[in-house]
Parts: C-alpha cells; sequence; structure tokens
C-alpha cells in the first residue's frame, strides 16, 4: 500500500474518532452582529450559539438576508463583532464589548434611578455609587480582556510557532560547531522558519469559500497568482516553492497544470469555484466556511462541487460549516444542521432528524419548499407559509433556544417546549 494511501487513512480514523468524542472545533457563542443604518440598528445576528465538531460537515440554512454570510463573516474576523465569542479550537478568536457595556449602562441607570427617590426611602449614596463601580470594574475586565483576545490572539500564536521554532533549532545550533560546513545552512533553515512562524495566524486556519465565484476572483490575476497570494502574504517568497503548490492544489480540485497561467474570466462557473477551492485548501485551513458555494451554479454542476468537498474533507481531514438557502443542498452533505431565520437560530439538530421531526414552523416551511421528482407528489405538496405573528404567542413567554431532545434545540418558548416535547414523545 502506497504511503499516501496509509496517511489517508490514517486522516479518516482520525476524523472519525475526532467526531466519535464530539471534540469541538469552532463554538459560536451568544454571538451579535449589528449594524447601524443611520439612526437604526440592523440585528443581521443575534444571539447565534452553535458549535462544530471536529471532522463534521455543519449546514447552515436560511432564506436570503437572514445573516448566514454575516455569521461567516464574523468568524473570520472581516468585521469586529457587536458582541458573544467565537472559540477556535478551545482559543478565543472574537470577542465583543456590547453586552458588557449594555451591563454597564444598565448598572448605571439603575444607580441613577435610586438616587432620583426622595422622601422615607432617601438613598444611601455611597452604596448606591459603590454598587455600580463594582459592576463597571468587573464589566471593564471583561472588555479589556475581550479586546485582548479579540486584537492579540493572532500575535500569541506567532509567538508560540516562533517559541517551538527556536527550541527546536536553538539547541542544535549551539551543540555545532561554527565551522561545520553544516552549520551555515542549518542557520538559514532557522532563519527561514522563524521569519515564517512570525507570520503565522491564526485566523488563516479558517478560510473562507466565498458565494459568487466571479465576483470573487480577481480579473486582472491569472489563477497562479490568486492561489499563491495566501501563501505570499504568509511570507514565502521562494517561486518554485509557490509553483509547486499551486499545481498542487489544482490537480487536487480537479484542475490541470496549463490554467495556472490563465485568467478567471476564460473558466466556467463550476471551475472558477474550484479555483475558489483551491485557494482556500492551498492555506492547510481546519475548517472551511463555504458560503453557497453552489447557489449559483448549474444545477448539474453544483453536485460535482459538492462532490469535490466531500472529497477534500475525507482527504485533508477538513471541518465544513456549509452555508445554504435551500434544505435540498445540505441534505446528504451536512452531519448537523442549523436553520437561522432574521439573524436568530430557530432549530439544529443532525440532518436526519431534521427531515424527520422538524418542530420551528419556519423549518417545516422550508421543507415544504423542496421540490421532487414526483410530478403526482408535486401535484399535492402545499407550500407551508410561516408566519411568525401568527405562529407563536409571544407576548408574554419569551422564547429561548432549548434542548428539546438530545441534541435537538429549538427556539421555544415554556408553551411551545412542552408542546414540541409531546410531539416527540408520540412519534
Ligand atoms: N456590511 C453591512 N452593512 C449593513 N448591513 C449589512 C451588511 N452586511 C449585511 N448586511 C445586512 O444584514 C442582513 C444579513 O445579510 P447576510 O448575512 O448577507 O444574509 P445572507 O447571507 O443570509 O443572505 C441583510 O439584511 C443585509 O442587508
Ligand atoms: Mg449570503
Amino acid at each position: 500500500m502506497s504511503e499516501q494511501v496509509l496517511n489517508q487513512q490514517e486522516v479518516l480514523l482520525q476524523q472519525e474518532n475526532a467526531v466519535a468524542q464530539g471534540e469541538t472545533l469552532l463554538k459560536v457563542e451568544n454571538l451579535c452582529q449589528y449594524f447601524k443604518l443611520g439612526h437604526s440598528t440592523l440585528k443581521a445576528v443575534n444571539n447565534v450559539n452553535f458549535e462544530v465538531k471536529k471532522g463534521e460537515v455543519f449546514g447552515l440554512v436560511g432564506e436570503s438576508g437572514c445573516g448566514k454570510t454575516t455569521t461567516g463573516r464574523s468568524i473570520i474576523k472581516l468585521y469586529n463583532c457587536t458582541s458573544g465569542n467565537v472559540y477556535f479550537g478551545g482559543k478565543r478568536i472574537c470577542a465583543g464589548t456590547g453586552a458588557y457595556k449594555e451591563t454597564k449602562k444598565a448598572a448605571f441607570n439603575a444607580m441613577v434611578e435610586a438616587l432620583k427617590a426622595k422622601g422615607d426611602d432617601k438613598p444611601d449614596f455611597k452604596a448606591e455609587v459603590a454598587k455600580y463601580l463594582a459592576v463597571a470594574k468587573e464589566e471593564n475586565a471583561k472588555i479589556k480582556s475581550a479586546k485582548h483576545d479579540h486584537n492579540k490572539c493572532d500575535k500569541e500564536y506567532a509567538k508560540e510557532h516562533v517559541a517551538a521554532v527556536k527550541a527546536e533549532y536553538l539547541p542544535k545550533l549551539k551543540a555545532m560547531d561554527k565551522k561545520d560546513p553544516e552549520y551555515k545552512a542549518l542557520l538559514f533553515k532557522y532563519l527561514k522558519e522563524y521569519r515564517l512562524a512570525r507570520k503565522e495566524r491564526l485566523v488563516t486556519k479558517i478560510q473562507m469559500v466565498f458565494q459568487d465565484p466571479i465576483a470573487s476572483l480577481d480579473p486582472r490575476m491569472t489563477v497562479k497568482e490568486i492561489i499563491a497570494e495566501g501563501l505570499i502574504i504568509k511570507g514565502i517568497r521562494d517561486k518554485e516553492v509557490l509553483e509547486e503548490k499551486v499545481y498542487e492544489v489544482l490537480e487536487k480540485v480537479g484542475l490541470v497544470k496549463e490554467h495556472a497561467g490563465r485568467y478567471p474570466h476564460e473558466f466556467s462557473g463550476g471551475q472558477r469555484q474550484r479555483i475558489g477551492v483551491a485557494r482556500s485548501i492551498i492555506m492547510k485551513p481546519e475548517l472551511i466556511i463555504a458560503d453557497e458555494p453552489v447557489s449559483a451554479l448549474d444545477v448539474s454542476i453544483q453536485a460535482q462541487v459538492i462532490n469535490l468537498l466531500n472529497d477534500l474533507r475525507h482527504e485533508l481531514g477538513l471541518t465544513i460549516l456549509f452555508i445554504a438557502h435551500d434544505l435540498s443542498v445540505v441534505k446528504y452533505f451536512s452531519d448537523r444542521i442549523a436553520v437561522m431565520y432574521f439573524g436568530n437560530m430557530v432549530e439544529l439538530t443532525t440532518s436526519e432528524e431534521l427531515f424527520k421531526n422538524p418542530l420551528h414552523p419556519y423549518t417545516k416551511s422550508l421543507l415544504s419548499a423542496i421540490p421532487l421528482p414526483d410530478p403526482i407528489y408535486e401535484k399535492k405538496r402545499e407550500r407551508i407559509v410561516y408566519n411568525p405573528l401568527a405562529d407563536h404567542d409571544y407576548t408574554v413567554d419569551k422564547p429561548s433556544f432549548r434542548e428539546v431532545a438530545p441534541g435537538h434545540f429549538v427556539s421555544c418558548n415554556d408553551a411551545e417546549f412542552k408542546k414540541y416535547q409531546e410531539i416527540l414523545a408520540n412519534k
């Protein structure tokens, strides 16, 4: 058996183990991304929570404009998130300060209100101020730590790499005689590794494949330049190494060496998306955020690109956050699926469970939109329309994201929680 096949088997085994053990690679916690539009605020992503396990394909589904892309972009730090945290491999890489500032403001307002009171219940000025100061101190510490993690996590990651390179080379160099002919070669190798380690960034372990394969590739750059760009930024200068790596990934995504010198407009939609995939895998990511990678493609080509991602997932041991606007695309490909509606997550469970026992009315509505190649069924198929005002009564009993059955989360209030549990129990 060749070494490559052996390696691949090892990767598969590791992947299966990781999924079985439920090792978390990405954890998104109370993520909020608000945009200021004049005097109003658009809550594009509002309190989203989910975890992606190592080796799994996690589908994120919802209609256009519900905040899927924004979630992806916040994770890779294209935006500074308003509040909430993102952990990658156990390290906090994004942290917003909005919620902490809100708590501080609320404590301040509470103090002002308390001090306004007159008459018998005259406030104890000192005690009220002390109460506010205690909250402010606690929240300020959280803000400081959030800012530190958000801005410095990459530098700290680089520092770790530098330390590892130093630990590997310095003792060897010290033990060698400087006149030794091999000393110079080792010194050069050390300096090169040191330079690269300093440019390491944790966030490059997450790569995004963008929705529009035409708009996301610079028309003035050749395929080679596009694919190699990330490595050049990382500090790799050796032209031969770059070329070799580009050819290697081109082959991996089903293109050939000869394509390297061409420009994006010379390719079909499917091929352009393959270039997008090549550009992300050359960075050796652990997680790929594929943002509707097949939405702009012909149906016949969609399957090819999905199969490519699936093959790469196994071959390279990738974890994939797969964003789509319809459930049919993610059905067979995803292990778990989360459904989003207007910036909120409404349901999250395994792919099988979601199709078998959808609970949230919006999920049911999405499922009813999937056409089947069966004329008799199609004649009878009724579209369920989701109407939040008619479907829920949230005037008093407010909803939250709860675990209705093991691993099956739904956004619901107390009454709905009971109803959903009964539905599942009677299945
Ligand atoms: N940079 C931005 N500034 C202001 N509003 C934005 C920005 N990006 C996205 N939005 C808005 O946020 C909402 C969610 O957008 P998006 O995440 O692109 O949705 P999806 O990818 O699910 O189609 C939309 O209403 C969109 O108009
Ligand atoms: Mg989008």
